[in-house]
């Protein structure tokens, strides 16, 4: 491909993959399968990497994120961004309107009704089109400048159309769907994690992180509810704001109501009331905004809040019921969660039939037992939730809830001894082969971050286990083409058959396996707490699962207390051991391979003949203890801008030198290396005084 075709392809693919994100993300909608567009995804992120000078910073593989940063700037907003005043009941709501009346002088005051979004405010600056940054709402008058993390969510367009004004200010709520709220803290809970609250907290915690990789992993999504500054466009009401916001494909809140009386409101907001359930995300309230622009100018604001607009709150509806059962639900890793089973009652608009309950110490915590009477809540409208037991109707001789006993301290799928590791509040079973688990563990197995297993899905890996041909990952080893080819997928009246074919790319991905990196195994194996970071992170420091099974390094790490740092523990120190890897996934993986299963494992292993070796191996970023010094020891770098060879390389290089490398310029930067075309980090080590190295100079200074 001519450089000239490729830029017309990269382009091409830009768009393309901008224009399926907004069906996907704003309309709710798919045109194309996810294969397709991961391929047309990889065919942009080839090209790119081909052909780096007609890569754009704007270009939708930047959502996934890029280095992370030490803190957010601060930045001051050209207006402030206010509250907005509550009204509680059918009176206030009443009072409100009236005010308005008074104070415009009219009968009839057109006004819009919307959902209140539970999310966090954000503005967004589009500077000739192009999303220049964007910013907290902080205090009001100045927030947190978030632009690398809001730019991983893809409902936010990174270009708008054409005619774009010169300046626009897009206000909106950075929030997540119910639906993706809830994976979310499934994945979490599954990986012993602590579940967020709500969806609104799961959202804060996501932008808060410096490193917009992780927040590329958050399910974010944006809508827009006001304007800011702006400059060349002008508008006469809320209306008209909306009708840009769609031309420019920057999602709008709706569903939009209009009104123009006190009853006309009243209704808007009881019917949003009965829909709000069926929204993608949690609403507490409804806005009502004055439409007309020169009337709310007229109307001006207090130091909080405009006067002309109000958010009714919805009270949270409570409702009560009997628990019947607490039955006990095991997870991928094992871990043990109790969940009340309720007489069905309708709450917020669903029926309600069980409840998390979480944990014994959430148990014990509110005194919950079998054949209570109990009040049942959406927490943040959408997770059902016990919130308290009403005890006056408790019946004589109801026990206190003990889930060891109930379940006779043994996993309800397979039998085994549960346990409870240290600082964990959950029990788990830790029996790789527990049936419960089995399923979910193969499929973390073979996903492609892990061992990347071709052929082997979801359904594959759930017959499989049903089949009883493989209850713990390495059983795939095992398997052989006369086993795979005849498996029926489909049922016994539509049957799909895997086949020759299928079955041997299979056996030929799982050859492939055998020989793949130690962190992908270590990843694939799901240890509890240990995600695909903290797996490299591990390989790094060991060299094969044996050493990791004894890893020293991990037993003085899992005895830091909170509050001392690894940084300061005389063994630990020359690790340098990345935030990923701390004293719980320490224990986590020590007991992993301490307990039975994770000794059968290992000797399974062995059996197989498969030695997992590690491919990052460097446990001592600094030549250790040799007092050796270099010109880079001690040094922290910065990279920026095109290389000979991707940055990660030359991070690696520094690091070995016993260097540091920080993701942007500051005050504590010694050098700035610069490839080609280096952007913002360039101006803003030469505005410091930065020393600023080629890479020629880099070379010079790394062998001196
Ligand atoms: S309009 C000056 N509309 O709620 C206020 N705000 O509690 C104009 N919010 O600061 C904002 N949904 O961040 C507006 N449909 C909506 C909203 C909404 C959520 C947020 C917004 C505001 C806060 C006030």
């Amino acid at each position: 491909m001519s450089p000239e075709e490729a830029k017309g392809e990269m382009l091409r693919l830009a768009i393309e993959i901008e224009r399926h994100n907004r069906i996907y993300y704003v309309e709710g909608d798919s045109e194309i399968s996810d294969l397709e567009y991961d391929g047309m995804f990889r065919d942009l992120e080839l090209l790119e990497q081909r052909f780096p000078e007609f890569a754009t910073p704007d270009s939708p593989t930047k959502r996934v994120g890029g280095e992370p940063v030490d803190g957010f700037e601060q930045r001051a907003h050209a207006v402030p961004m206010l509250s907005i005043d509550d009204v509680f009941s059918e009176e206030e709501l009443a009072e409100f309107f009236a005010r308005l009346q008074k104070n415009l002088g009219n009968e009839k005051i057109p006004v819009t009704i919307e959902p209140k979004i539970d999310g966090v405010a954000v503005a967004l600056h589009y500077r000739n089109g192009l999303l220049d940054y964007a910013v907290t709402r902080g205090d009001g008058r100045v927030g947190d400048v978030i632009t690398g993390n809001v730019r991983t969510i893809r409902s936010i367009p990174l270009k708008l159309a054409d005619d774009a004004p010169t300046w626009l200010e897009v206000r909106g709520e950075i929030f997540m769907r119910t639906d993706r709220f809830a994976k979310l803290n499934e994945s979490r809970q599954e990986a012993g994690l602590p579940a967020f609250k709500n969806p609104r907290n799961a959202t804060a915690g996501a932008l808060k992180l410096l490193d917009s990789r992780e927040v590329a992993k958050r399910p974010l999504d944006f809508i827009a509810h006001g304007l800011g500054g702006h400059e060349g466009v002008d508008f006469e009401s809320v209306n008209s704001f909306h009708e840009l916001l769609h031309h420019h494909g920057i999602p709008a809140n709706e569903p939009l109501w209009e009104a123009e009386s006190f009853e006309g409101t009243l209704k808007a907001v009881q019917e949003l009331d009965l829909k709000r359930h069926d929204l993608a995300y949690g609403t507490d309230g409804a806005v009502i905004k004055v439409n007309a622009v020169a009337d709310q100018i007229r109307l001006g604001n207090t130091a909080r809040a405009p006067r002309w607009a109000a958010a009714f709150k919805y009270p949270p509806e409570q409702v009560e019921t009997v628990l019947r059962e607490i039955t006990v639900q095991v997870g991928r890793t094992g871990t043990m969660t109790p969940v009340a089973e309720l007489d069905p009652v309708q709450v917020s608009g669903t029926t309600v039939r069980r409840a998390t309950l979480h944990n014994q110490d959430e148990i014990d915590r509110k005194d919950v037992r079998i054949g209570d009477t109990v009040v049942i809540e959406k927490a943040g409208e959408i997770i059902p939730a016990v919130v308290k037991v009403i005890k006056d109707k408790r019946k004589p001789g109801a026990e206190a809830y003990d889930l060891f006993a109930a379940i006779e301290g043994k996993c309800p799928s397979c039998g085994t001894a549960i346990v409870k590791p240290e600082g964990f509040v959950a029990w788990k079973c830790l029996n790789p082969a527990c049936p419960a688990k089995a399923a979910n563990q193969v499929k973390q197995f073979v996903s492609r971050k892990a061992l990347d297993i071709d052929g082997v899905g979801s359904i594959v890996a759930e017959k499989l286990v049903e089949r009883e041909m493989v209850s713990s990952p390495l059983d795939l080893f095992s398997l052989t083409e006369s086993q795979l080819a005849p498996m029926n997928l489909g049922t016994v009246e539509e049957p799909r058959i895997l086949g020759p074919k299928n079955a041997a790319k299979i056996l030929l991905s799982l050859e492939k396996a055998r020989s793949a990196p130690l962190h992908r195994w270590i990843f694939g194996i799901g240890i509890t707490q240990v995600g695909e970071s903290a797996a490299r992170e591990l390989a790094r420091l060991h060299q094969n699962f044996r050493e990791l099974a004894q890893s020293e390094i991990l037993a003085e790490l899992r005895t830091l207390q909170t509050g001392q740092r690894k940084e300061d523990n005389e063994k630990l120190a020359v690790f340098e051991i990345a935030s990923e890897v701390g004293p719980t996934v320490a224990g986590s993986v020590l007991d992993y391979f301490a307990l039975p299963a994770g000794q059968a494992f290992l000797a399974r292993l062995e059996e197989l003949k498969i030695e997992p070796a590690s491919d990052n191996y460097a446990p001592t970023r600094t030549p250790a203890g040799s007092g050796e010094e270099n010109a880079v020891t001690g040094k922290t770098f910065v990279i920026t801008g095109t290389l000979s060879a991707p940055r990660g390389d030359f991070k690696e290089r520094i690091l070995a030198l016993g260097g540091k490398v920080a993701g942007s310029v500051s005050g504590k930067t010694d050098y700035l290396l610069a490839g080609e075309s280096a952007g913002s980090k360039l101006t803003k080590a030469e505005s410091l005084g930065v020393e600023i190295l080629s890479e020629e100079a880099f070379e010079t200074l790394a062998a001196s």
